[in-house]
């Protein structure tokens, strides 16, 4: 297993798979992997000769410095998992100085209304710093395919946006949510919920799924009617948002049509830990 911690010296060694024209499949992460981040490096290693995983906690992309803070910097046991999945994956793990050269800022993009629904609307900034990372990480990798659960859709399709707008030359494949036994979608930040949290985080996606059943006979509105008074009713979650969005605008429904594909989103807190999580609807 080899891990970089400088640009400098990953990009020399995949110059020559490169110039063998090896593909390149890239996972970027955060760390703090879990199962789902797995089921991404497995489908890289399926389609791809040599697969990089980066592992960086990026600053520009929290809007909130305790949440920077407290999030979870696990490389030892991260290196161990990944090790274990396949010893070829090539990790590049840098300094905050070797992505950002000592200008620890966002870019500004625009990502064609996207950035202003949902999480654009409650985490300012957020998608910007999303785009500069994963911009910055795709001009020093230059994959030729690069994975992303869709438990982040905004983000997904940001990053589609993004790709096509900056004529990036990468394939964007986006992966099924990876779900615990239980329904709670896998999430780095999963690890820091308190015992009774966890115990009642399922809920979230209980109600999704009780969600997606009601849009098939009524409203939008009235299904957020719904999962709002649900919510009200469960003392331990404290709903942030719930939408039933276009998949293509992300814009909020407001008449149903058949010829459209919709998925409903939801954004909660668990006591400090912000949750989000998603499901087709049609
Ligand atoms: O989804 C994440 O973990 C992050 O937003 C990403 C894509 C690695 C960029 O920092």
């Amino acid at each position: 297993m080899r891990v970089f911690t400088e640009k400098k010296l990953i990009q020399k060694q995949l110059q020559q798979f490169k110039a063998k024209k090896q593909t390149i499949g890239f996972v970027p992460t955060m760390g703090a992997l879990h199962l789902g981040h797995v089921s991404l490096v497995i489908k890289a290693l399926e389609n791809n000769a040599v697969v990089v995983v980066s592992i960086f906690v990026n600053p520009t992309q929290f809007d909130n410095s305790e949440d920077l803070k407290n999030y979870p910097r696990t490389l030892e046991r991260d290196t161990n998992l990944l090790n274990a999945v396949s010893s070829s994956i090539i990790i590049y793990a840098p300094s905050v100085d070797d992505i950002y050269e000592g200008n620890t800022k966002s870019q500004k993009f625009s990502f064609g209304g996207l950035e202003f629904e949902m999480e654009g609307k409650f985490r300012v900034g957020h998608f910007d710093g999303v785009g500069t990372i994963v911009k910055r990480l795709f001009e020093i990798i230059k994959p030729d395919n690069a994975y992303f659960g869709e438990k982040d859709f905004q983000q997904l399709a940001i990053i589609k946006a993004m790709v096509k707008n900056h004529n990036i030359p990468v394939n964007v494949v986006g992966c099924p949510i990876h779900r615990e036994t239980n329904g709670l979608a896998m999430s780095s930040r999963n690890e820091r919920l308190k015992p009774k949290y966890k115990k009642v985080a399922p809920f979230i996606f209980k109600t999704l799924k009780t969600a997606k059943q009601k849009f098939g006979t009524k409203s939008a509105s009235k299904v957020t009617e719904w999962v709002e008074k649900q919510f009200d009713n469960q003392e331990l979650l404290e709903l942030e948002y719930f939408i039933i969005a276009d998949v293509e605008s992300l814009k909020p429904v407001k008449r149903k049509s058949n010829k459209k594909e919709y998925r409903a989103f939801i954004a909660a807190y668990a006591d400090d830990i912000r949750l989000i999580d998603n499901i087709a609807l049609n």
